[in-house]
């Protein structure tokens, strides 16, 4: 590749916005959907011009461009990419969020082979949801996420609501020195911990970007927490917000964005105001650290469009399967540390630690060994996991293929809401009630990949 300058890193910047949003969406409903056609994925690296001290060596990435392309897809449509891996190691692609045939599911050993370096992997499913989804390689995750692999899904419905403007934002750090290179991707102490911070925190790679919208009109933004640590506290300040969807389904009612707390994994659907007057700047921040972080920026342009929030027609549900409560069975999991060592030697990125396991089981799903699964489920009935987190930390719980309804925590409130990313917290216990609708093995885990790959993970068994 040529060597790109800071002229280049604009453009490209204005191009990933561009892409990644910023046109309306009715633009983008007149082009056909990437459904029929089998494109290519390439995994390969990439030099990657993330901060100012010049470009970052030995990014991994997605596709022809810098960024992870967003996938558009349309529910119910069949939706086919061909995987061609250009790493000289393996990897496989997990669709997180999308309820589709087990063998698609992307977990090496579990549901497919390793696709090594130079091998390609046919993927083809038909996603059954609307919504805000992401993809990422689902072996040697820490490093092969850390250095980039990982992008947005969005799955279209033709009665989505028309917005003025769509700015999809894929929200992630990264582990790099003062110098701009990568850092070790994480320390053993805080593995044990919350996991090891990234240094550099973007959205869709750059720092802070500013995307313009129209003044007056409303936004769907539609974010994607990537990384593979950091939890979030969410706020919109300039501007007002409502959430509309979360992890992929539209809520049940629309509520304004109030410090809400998101995790690796989860996403959130907001739809933005814009500020009346040309020129004034909305910013989606970040409260949680210690000093507030200014993630991304949207500038008003061109004269109000007056659009009003109450205007905006609700989300079309996704065709979920309700818990039935009357025939539940219980299943208990509890999450807790665990200090086996292990061997460092597995190549799906073995971390070499186990600090956590879940009903005692430390498995890092990066060995030829899955262990037994930790339940199994008879299709079509209804399951309640009963998830107890007596440890010091927030786990962002995910479960494959599946989605749960969260009901009866001893520490948080909420509207019913099916999900399939849960962020317990400390000390709590809640319910996650579900229909085993989709047969195959899932990969219930924490999505602090640190945790995940020391030991937090476990697998579900659906016949
Ligand atoms: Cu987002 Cu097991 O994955
Ligand atoms: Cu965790």
């Amino acid at each position: 590749m040529a060597m790109l300058t800071r002229r280049t890193l604009m453009k490209g910047a204005l191009v990933a916005g561009a892409y990644a949003g910023g046109m309306s969406l009715a633009g983008q409903l007149g082009k056909p959907a990437s459904a029929k056609a089998a494109t290519t994925l390439l995994t390969r690296r990439t030099d990657a011009l993330i901060t100012d001290k010049g470009p970052t060596r030995a990014a991994m990435t997605y596709g022809d461009a810098e960024v992870p392309p967003v996938l558009r897809m349309r529910r119910g449509l069949p939706f086919a990419l061909r995987l061609e891996n250009g790493l000289d190691e393996p990897t496989t692609v997990h669709w997180h969020g999308l309820r589709i045939d087990n063998r698609m599911d992307g977990v090496p050993f579990l549901t497919q082979p390793y696709v090594y370096g130079g091998d390609g992997f046919d993927y083809a499913f038909t996603p059954p949801d609307a919504g805000t989804f992401w993809y990422h390689p689902h072996c040697n995750t820490l490093e092969q996420m850390g250095r980039g692999l990982a992008g947005v899904i969005v799955v279209e419905d033709p009665t989505d609501p028309v917005f003025d403007a769509e700015i999809v934002l894929n929200l992630r750090d990264w582990r790099l020195g003062g110098d701009g290179q990568f850092i070790a991707q994480f320390k053993p102490r805080d593995a044990a911990r919350a996991g090891t911070f990234g240094t550099v925190r973007t959205a869709n790679w750059r720092q802070t970007p500013q995307y313009d919208a129209p003044a007056g009109g409303l936004v769907r933004l539609r974010i994607a927490a990537t990384d593979v640590t950091r939890i979030l506290t969410l706020n919109v300040d300039g501007a007002e917000a409502l959430v509309i969807a979360a992890d992929g389904n539209p809520t049940a009612d629309r509520f304004k964005l109030d410090h809400l707390m998101i995790g690796p994994g989860q996403r959130l659907d907001l739809a933005l105001r814009m500020p009346d007057s040309e020129g004034a700047v909305a910013a989606l921040m970040d409260l949680r650290g210690t000093k507030p972080a200014t993630l991304v920026t949207f500038r008003a342009t061109g004269a109000s469009l007056k659009r009003n929030l109450q205007d905006l027609p609700a989300l079309a549900a996704n065709p979920l399967s309700e818990p039935d409560l009357s025939a539940a069975t219980e299943i208990p999991f509890i999450l807790s540390a665990s200090a086996e060592e292990r061997p460092k030697d597995g190549i799906c990125g073995s971390l070499g630690y186990n600090f956590w396991a879940i009903n005692k089981v430390p498995w890092a799903d990066d060995s030829g060994d899955p262990t037994a699964p930790l339940a199994e489920m008879k299709a079509g009935r209804t399951y309640i996991f009963n998830v107890e987190n007596p440890t010091p930390q927030v786990h962002p719980l995910h479960l494959h293929g599946l989605v749960f309804k969260p009901m009866n925590s001893n520490k948080q409130a909420f509207r019913p809401h099916f999900s399939d990313t849960y962020l317990i917290l400390p000390d709590e216990k809640v319910q996650l009630a579900l229909v085993a609708d989709n047969p195959g093995d899932w990969v219930f885990h924490c999505h602090i990949i640190e945790h995940q790959k020391t030991g937090m993970t476990s697998y579900v068994r659906v016949t």
